[in-house]
């Protein structure tokens, strides 16, 4: 090889490898490889004296630069170890002292966290928390609701069946009755979760929301305890300030039965009222349809819709934004 061609390919091995080097002591190897004494620009210093007297100052010259080029590289990469530099990287060396940045994380959906508030203040009624499914056989979501073949709520342009006999619930209150199918009196649970109806969609209305069911079941439970208890949980969870109103109602599976409206308020503060949910005594048809003996026990049931709940809660006027995951909204909560 020419003696120019082996001062390029030094000088290329030497910056390749340089860039590898990560530690003092790898520099150090790197120097005596290269700048040694009998290092890599040595031994092309050395074969300079075989050279015609016409190449050498050229080549003299080439060397001269060589042994410069890697003087400077090696001083400048033994100042970025002593920083602390990782290798191949450019730039200041990290400072550790300043402030980090503190990654953006998520958090729980304005609905989960209602959902974990109903629960908490429930609990502190003696409510335990119950579950049933989402896909549902018509028995539990009407039959056993005392809600017969030919009612109009059964319709299927007002349900979302799957085929004739399943369906995704329309109601939480199918819950009941698994509850009570597989419990003995005294019955006292919450169930909460997603329930489906092809309603058109609005301010307050949506085909997909939430509801919280609610069951009593004991000797001697009254109308006045149902009041009692959804009063209570109004104020705990609204506030004292809140107002409500029961309104004689019908539902097939409770008698008497009530709605729940509580007040809103639009951004003038006019006020008006919202239905938040239904209620009632328990029907003792379905009481015995459980093999309950409705001589002996009575129950209270209810079902409100948790979206309404959030929706009053913090002032949102609109449901659908509740859906649409844009987490400049879902930040605010
Ligand atoms: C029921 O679903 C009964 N199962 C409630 C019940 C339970 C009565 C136990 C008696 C005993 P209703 O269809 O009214 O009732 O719905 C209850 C609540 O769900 C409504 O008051 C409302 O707050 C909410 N809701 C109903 N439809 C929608 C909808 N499309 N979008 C959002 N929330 C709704």
């Amino acid at each position: 090889m020419s003696l120019l061609k082996e001062i390029q390919q030094v000088r290329m091995d030497a910056a390749v490898e340089l860039e590898k080097v990560g530690d003092a002591e790898a520099l150090e190897a790197w120097r005596i490889r290269y700048l040694g004494s009998k290092g890599a620009v040595k031994a092309a210093m050395l074969r300079l004296k075989n050279v015609s007297r016409e190449e050498k100052p050229a080549l003299g010259q080439a060397a001269n630069e060589l042994k410069n080029a890697l003087s400077e590289a090696f001083e400048h990469r033994k100042r970025r170890i002593s920083e602390g530099a990782a290798p191949g990287r450019r730039g200041p060396a990290v400072d550790v002292t300043l402030p980090g940045t503190r990654p953006r994380i998520g958090h729980t959906h304005v609905i989960t966290q209602t959902i974990e508030e109903i629960c908490e203040i429930f609990a502190r009624m003696g409510f335990i928390v119950a579950t049933g499914p989402e896909v549902e056989d018509e028995h539990h979501n009407f039959e056993a609701l005392n809600i017969p073949p030919a009612h109009p709520a059964r319709d299927p342009l007002d349900n979302f069946y799957i085929d004739d006999k399943t369906m995704l619930r329309s109601q939480t209150s199918t819950v009941q009755i698994r509850v009570m199918e597989n419990t003995t009196p005294p019955v006292r649970i919450i169930s909460l979760g997603r329930v489906y109806r092809p309603d058109t969609v609005d301010a307050t209305h949506s085909f997909m929301f939430h509801q919280v069911e609610g069951l009593y079941v004991d000797e001697g439970v009254t109308m006045a305890d149902l009041k009692t208890c959804l009063d209570q949980f109004c104020k705990a969870y609204f506030g004292h300030e809140v107002r409500t109103c029961f309104r004689p109602s019908f539902f097939p599976f409770t008698e008497p039965s009530a709605e729940v409206d509580i007040e809103f308020h639009r951004p003038d503060g006019t006020a008006y009222w919202v239905e938040l949910g239904g209620c009632g005594m328990v029907d003792p048809n379905v009481l015995e349809a459980v093999s309950y003996d409705s001589e002996r026990y009575t129950g209270y049931a209810f079902g409100l819709g948790i979206e309404r709940m959030v929706m009053r809660k913090h002032h949102i006027p609109d449901i659908r934004l509740l859906f649409e995951n844009d987490v400049r909204f879902l930040h605010q909560f």
